[in-house]
C-alpha cells in the first residue's frame, strides 16, 4: 500500500532543508522498495504572493488526508509582511489544532560524535538520550480569552489563557506513558504546581492515570524552573518527559544546546488514531525560518532529515528504515562532516547540499 507525503517547505530555509529531506524519502523509495507517494504544494509568504493565501484550504485538507505531512519551516520579515488576518488563517497552530496532533514527540539526544561543537561537556552530554512530549493542542496557546485591549485611560492590556481540561491531561499523559513503554520505562511530568492552577490539575491528572493504568512506570514529578536547570546540568539522568505546550516550547530549546545546535532537533506531531486506525502525522525539524541564513544553502538539514526518521517510525511503518537512517546520520556526524552551525576545527565544512549529500552516501554504504 502507497503511503502518502506532503511535503510543505514553508518559509526561511524550509525550503533548503525539506530539498534534502525530500532526497533522503526519495532514496528509501528507490533502494530500499518503500512504497512512497510524495506531494508538495506551497506554503507561508511565498503561497501568499503566489495565490494570495498562506495555507490553501485545499492543501490543509490534504494535510488531513495524507500519512504524513513533511513541514519545513515559517516566519520571517516576507511573513511579517503578510496582513495578521492572513497570517492567522494560515498559521502553524492552525495546521496543527485542525490535525488534531495533540501529542508532539522531541527528541533530544547528545552525541557524543559532535562534543567538540557542543557547548555543554561532554560528560554532560554523553549520556542524553530524552524524549520530550509536548501538548500541542491547548493550553496558553489557544486558551480564552486572549488578546491586546485599550483601556479607558489609554494603557493597553495582554491577556493570554493558560487553561487545560481534564481530558486534555489525559490524553497527553496516556501518549506520553505509551512511549515510555516503548523506552525504559520512565516518566518525568513537567509543571508549576507551586504557583499554577493548572500545574496543579496536571499533576493530579498525570498521576491518577499512572496510578491507575501504567503501574509498570516509574513516574516522578519536576517543577519546570527546576527542570530547565537539570536539562542543562545533567540531561542524562532523564528517560521520557511530559510538559505543557508552553513550557515543552521553551524545554525543548535546551535540546539545541544538548545536540549541538537548534538545526539538529527533529520533532513529529500525532493525533489520536481514527476509526481506521491511522495517526494524522506532522513532521517538523524543531527550528524556525532563520531570516539570517535563508537562500545561502548553509542551514543544518539535519533535524528535517531526522523528522523523515521519525516519519518512517511513526507512519510509514518502516522502523527498521528509521533506525538505518539514524545510525546514517550518527555516522556522518563522526565523519567529521559540519555544517557551519556545527562546525569543528578538525570537520569536514559542508553546506546543506553537502549533508544531505554525505548522509545518503552514508546510507548507501550502510544498505549494502
Ligand atoms: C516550535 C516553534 C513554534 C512554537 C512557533 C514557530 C510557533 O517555536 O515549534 O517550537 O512556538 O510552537
Ligand atoms: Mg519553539
Amino acid at each position: 500500500m502507497s503511503r502518502t507525503i506532503l511535503i510543505l517547505p514553508g518559509d526561511g530555509v524550509g525550503p533548503e532543508v525539506t530539498a534534502q529531506a525530500r532526497r533522503v524519502l526519495e532514496w528509501f523509495a528507490e533502494s530500499r522498495g518503500l512504497d512512497l507517494a510524495l506531494a508538495e504544494a506551497p506554503y507561508g509568504a511565498a503561497a501568499y504572493a503566489a495565490h494570495g493565501a498562506v495555507l490553501a484550504e485545499e492543501t490543509l485538507a490534504d494535510c488531513l488526508q495524507v500519512d504524513a505531512v513533511l513541514f519545513g519551516a515559517t516566519g520571517g520579515p516576507e511573513l511579517d509582511a503578510v496582513p495578521a488576518e492572513a497570517r492567522r488563517a494560515g498559521s502553524l497552530l492552525r495546521i496543527r489544532r485542525e490535525m488534531q496532533t495533540f501529542a508532539n514527540l522531541r527528541p533530544i539526544i547528545g552525541y557524543p560524535e559532535l562534543a567538540d561543537a557542543v557547548p555543554l561537556k561532554r560528560a554532560v552530554i554523553e549520556n542524553c538520550d530524552v524524549l520530550l512530549i509536548r501538548e500541542l493542542n491547548g493550553g496558553a496557546y489557544f486558551g480564552q480569552p486572549r488578546g491586546i485591549e485599550t483601556l479607558e485611560d489609554g494603557r493597553e492590556r495582554a491577556v493570554n489563557t493558560n487553561v487545560y481540561d481534564t481530558d486534555e491531561i489525559e490524553r497527553i499523559a496516556r501518549a506520553a506513558f505509551d512511549l515510555a513503554r516503548t523506552r525504559r520505562g520512565r516518566l518525568t511530568s513537567v509543571d508549576k504546581s507551586n504557583v499554577m492552577e493548572t500545574g496543579q490539575l496536571w499533576r493530579r491528572v498525570v498521576s491518577r492515570i499512572g496510578t491507575e493504568e501504567y503501574p509498570d512506570i516509574a513516574l516522578d514529578h519536576i517543577l519546570v524552573d527546576n527542570c530547565a536547570m537539570q536539562l542543562a546540568r545533567d540531561p542524562g539522568q532523564f528517560d521520557t518527559m511530559l510538559a505543557d505546550n508552553m513550557f515543552g516550547d521553551i524545554l525543548s530549546d535546551i535540546g539545541g544546546a544538548i545536540s549541538g545546535s537548534l538545526g539538529m532537533l527533529p520533532s513529529a506531531s500525532l493525533s489520536a488514531p481514527g476509526a481506521d486506525g491511522r495517526r494524522r502525522a506532522l513532521y517538523e525539524p524543531v527550528h524556525g525560518s532563520a531570516p539570517d541564513i535563508a537562500g545561502r544553502g548553509i542551514a543544518n538539514p539535519v533535524g528535517a532529515i531526522l523528522s523523515v526518521a521519525l516519519a518512517l517510525r511513526h507512519s510509514l511503518d518502516a522502523p527498521d528504515a528509521a533506525d538505518l537512517l539514524e545510525g546514517a546520520v550518527r555516522r556522518t556526524l563522526g565523519d567529521g562532516v559540519r555544517t557551519a552551525d556545527i562546525r569543528s576545527p578538525n570537520g569536514r565544512a559542508v553546506d546543506t547540499a553537502g549533508m544531505g549529500e554525505a548522509i545518503l552516501e552514508r546510507l548507501a554504504r550502510m544498505a549494502d
